[in-house]
């Protein structure tokens, strides 16, 4: 299973004190280094971590693909189609959310979406869209013409960081058929949110249906424990369990 890392945090300690560390950009090439697949960063509309030249020299120094998760606004679009990173991951932003909330509700965005995509389509950069594990989300992502969703899993990970365990196992059958029904859409399909070293093990049972998993918060929190090469290795080698065991 492929690995994203998610760096905004390393930016949130900084911004936490509007000074110059940690220093994303280092964030995400030793992540490279270490074996990540994918550099994931969300530039929010109140530039609450990222700022905008961390998505810049991002872009410019790590050689793995980029992935902005931005909302479908018409500032981040023009963001986006000059630093052209790989993948846009489009989300839903609320600003006084701690982070996001639900996923993208693609069904009733349908028109403004099909729109909305084109250009990053005609650039060459993949359009994958954040929805709730959902029939009609996955089926509404196919319509407007994305290449991929992320599927959030977000409740799968609460329900089962409260030992809910039943509760979440229904929540991986839902994200199973979701991803199913993804997949034979045509669709690339990809997961995250609130996966942690513990929760993410049975996310891995979705491989190959999900080919990667978008990881943050978790990383950076043990990464102040533990260091931010461990933390990201450590991940790496439980992602990499999915493919050599082939589940
Ligand atoms: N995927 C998406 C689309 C997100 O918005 C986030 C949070 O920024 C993540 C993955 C990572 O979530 P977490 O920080 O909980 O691992």
């Amino acid at each position: 299973m492929r690995l994203g890392v998610n760096i905004d945090h390393v930016a949130t300690l900084r911004q936490a004190r509007r000074t110059f560390e940690p220093n994303p950009v280092f964030a995400a090439l030793i992540a490279q280094q270490v074996g990540a697949d994918q550099i994931t960063l969300h530039l929010r509309e109140d530039r609450r971590h990222i700022q905008d030249r961390d998505l810049e020299l991002i872009k410019e120094l790590v050689s793995i693909p980029v992935n902005l998760e931005m909302a479908p606004t018409e500032e981040m679009k023009s963001i986006a189609l000059r630093i052209k990173p790989h993948r846009v991951t489009l989300v839903p932003e609320k600003r006084e959310e701690i982070t996001t909330e639900g996923g993208l509700d693609a069904v009733s965005l349908k028109s403004f979406l099909s729109e909305y995509i084109k250009p990053f389509k005609e650039s060459g950069i993949e359009v994958s869209l954040f929805v709730d594990p959902e029939i009609s989300q996955v089926k509404a992502s196919a319509d407007v013409g994305a290449d991929a969703v992320e599927l959030h899993t977000g409740e799968f990970a609460n329900l089962w960081n409260a030992f809910k365990f039943k509760e979440a196992h229904r929540e991986l059958e839902r994200l199973k058929s979701a991803a199913k029904l993804g997949r034979d859409l045509g669709l690339r399909v990809y997961a995250g949110h609130g996966l942690t070293y513990q929760n993410v093990k049975e996310i891995l049972k979705l491989y190959p249906l999900v080919e990667e998993l978008n990881i943050g918060h978790s990383i950076i929190a043990n990464a102040v424990i533990w260091g931010f090469e461990r933390a990201v290795r450590e991940m790496v080698e439980i992602l990499k369990k999915a493919k050599t065991e082939g589940r």
